[in-house]
Formats: structure tokens, C-alpha cells, sequence
């Protein structure tokens, strides 16, 4: 049984490592450092996801510019940098739309940093960031302006299956008949392609997966030798599922004081810390659809190895 004073963190890591295999959710790997390496995983040259929705974004700005009535409210989930947002943001200031950004993200640090950069790069912009989980923060927006829900970056990708519809029905609750959604997604493509992009050669996706048990370490007085563990990806084309996994190099134990709890793993377990699914378009469409939104169009890089799909919310 958990305590009702653990934070959500010290519940979710308690739940995960009773499972088997034992699990972390990879929501929590956005501590700073994390924040820091991911920032860096967008720069490989392995990581050819960024990119893409950087092109995609820039080459089709009007079309999805001029998609959105103002005034409304435009609500990012998981804004990051907001790098590629900003390539909208832009065109709405330029074309006068009288709207507010919402950047939504886990990371308190990422998050501020945003606000820097909105501050001082685009100061007509009204914004307004709100520090919390999705659906949280969806259901702490005020009024009921039409709204521009950008959800971009293949963040879906870390749903696995059932929960991607599970959030997308929680998702046409806090929307509104006629509101947009624009889904960034990483699509099938050769399996090699994709498995590089989650295994580096320069390592800093291993760092980025080994940072999560630092994170413990810190914030849940836990003991991880992180030189004990290694980074393992694997990608499964037939499912469209690519997995990180943290794989104990050798039989040990480890205690995480705050949870007054000790584990042991053997040599060779590993810990599932991370899915980032894969979809063709029209999978996207199918699933997107079962959650009551209607595909409008979608928007393809020049090599077609991503799509940002824009679906309205019917009812
Ligand atoms: C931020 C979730 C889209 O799954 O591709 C990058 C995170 N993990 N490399 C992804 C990530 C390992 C990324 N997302």
C-alpha cells in the first residue's frame, strides 16, 4: 500500500519496480539534465525525427495557419523549446490573429526556458505556460475560445496501444465540436532507420535513459550504480514499437531510502523505461477517428519519414 504523502513520482517508481519486467515511466526522464540531454538528441544525426517536423512546420505553415478562427486559444502538449512552434507562432503574429499560446509541459526548466525565449523573440505574443501533466493542465484553461491543440513531436509515441486511445477520448472531453488537434507522428520506415535514432553512436540516448536512475538516486535517496547498467533499444517493426530498456549488468541490489524498499535484479534483467510507437497514416487516421476527431489533411516531409496529421473534433 502507498502512503497518501508520496508524491506522484515516488508512487509511479514503487508501482513500476513491483512489476515484471520492473518499469519507470518515461515521463519522469525530464529532470534538468534530462531536459538537457533530450535537447541534445534533437541535434544527432540518428534523430531524424526533429528535422522532419521542422520542415514539415515551415513548408506548410499557411495551410495550417489558416486553418485556425481567431481569436483562439492555442494549447501545445509537451511544448519543449518550442523551436518548431515558433515557426507558427510567427506566421499567426505576422497575419495579425489575435490568439493566446498555452505551452503545457512536465518540465518546470524547460518551461521557463520557453518563457525566456518567447519573451524576448516574440514580444507581441500573449502566453501564458502551465507546469503539469496533459490532462491536468487541459482542464485548468479558462473559457471556452475555440481552441488549436498542437501535440507534436511523436510525443504520442510514448503511449503504447491502448492508452493512445484512452488519452485521445480524454482529450475530445476538454475539446469542443469544431476544435483542431495537430498530431506530430514518426512513421513506419525501415526498421534500422529507426532503431538508430534510439541508439546512438555517440551515446547521449544511453545518458538520457541512465539519467532517470540519477533522478532516484536524488529525489528518492535511492542507491543505482548507474556504471552497473547498460542502454538497451530495440525497435519491432510488426508492432511499430520502439523500446528502451535499462539493463542491469550484473545481479545486485539497490535501496531507495524514501521508499523504505529494496530491489534486486539479476544479471542480464532489464527495466522497460520507454515506448515510442510508430504509425502509418493510416493507422494515425484509424485511431484518431475511433477517439471522434475527422482527418483533415496530412503533412509530410519531402524523404516521407514523418507526418503531422490535423483533425477537427466532430460532435
Ligand atoms: C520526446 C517522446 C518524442 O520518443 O522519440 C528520444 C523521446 N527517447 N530518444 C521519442 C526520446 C529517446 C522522444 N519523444
Amino acid at each position: 500500500m502507498s502512503s497518501p504523502t508520496l508524491s506522484g513520482l515516488a508512487q509511479d517508481v514503487r508501482h513500476g519496480l513491483h512489476q515484471t519486467p520492473k518499469r519507470l515511466l518515461s515521463k519522469y526522464f525530464y529532470d534538468e539534465v534530462g531536459s538537457r540531454l533530450f535537447q541534445q538528441i534533437m541535434h544527432l544525426p540518428e534523430y531524424y525525427l526533429t528535422r522532419c517536423e521542422h520542415e514539415i512546420l515551415s513548408t506548410y505553415q499557411d495551410e495550417i495557419g489558416a486553418w485556425s478562427r481567431p481569436p483562439f486559444d492555442l494549447v501545445e502538449l509537451g511544448a519543449g523549446d518550442g523551436l518548431k512552434t515558433k515557426i507558427l507562432l510567427r506566421r499567426w503574429l505576422q497575419l495579425g490573429h489575435d490568439f493566446t499560446y498555452w505551452p503545457i509541459d512536465i518540465s518546470a526548466d524547460t518551461l521557463a526556458g520557453l518563457g525566456r525565449s518567447l519573451g524576448a523573440e516574440l514580444p507581441q505574443l500573449r502566453f501564458q505556460p502551465l507546469q503539469n501533466d496533459y490532462l491536468q493542465a487541459l482542464a485548468q484553461l479558462p473559457g471556452h475560445r475555440p481552441k488549436l491543440v498542437l501535440f507534436l513531436g511523436s510525443n504520442i509515441g510514448n503511449f503504447a496501444n491502448p492508452e493512445a486511445l484512452a488519452f485521445l477520448r480524454a482529450l475530445y472531453q476538454v475539446m469542443h465540436p469544431g476544435d483542431g488537434l495537430l498530431i506530430g507522428y514518426d512513421l513506419k520506415k525501415h526498421p534500422a532507420t529507426i532503431l538508430a535514432a534510439y541508439n546512438d553512436a555517440q551515446g547521449v540516448t544511453k545518458a538520457f535513459n541512465l539519467n532517470i536512475l540519477a533522478r532516484l538516486n536524488r529525489e528518492l535517496l535511492a542507491n543505482f550504480d548507474l556504471a552497473a547498467f547498460d542502454h538497451y533499444a530495440l525497435y519491432h517493426p510488426e508492432l511499430g514499437e520502439a523500446r528502451s530498456y535499462l539493463v542491469s549488468q550484473r545481479s545486485q541490489q539497490v535501496a531507495l531510502a524514501a521508499l523504505d524498499l529494496q530491489i534486486d535484479l539479476g544479471a542480464g534483467e532489464v527495466i522497460h523505461t520507454e515506448v515510442s510507437r510508430k504509425y502509418t497514416s493510416a493507422e494515425m487516421d484509424e485511431l484518431v477517428s475511433q477517439a471522434g476527431f475527422v482527418p483533415l489533411r496530412t503533412f509530410l516531409d519531402a524523404r516521407r519519414q514523418f507526418a503531422d496529421g490535423l483533425f477537427q473534433r466532430g460532435g
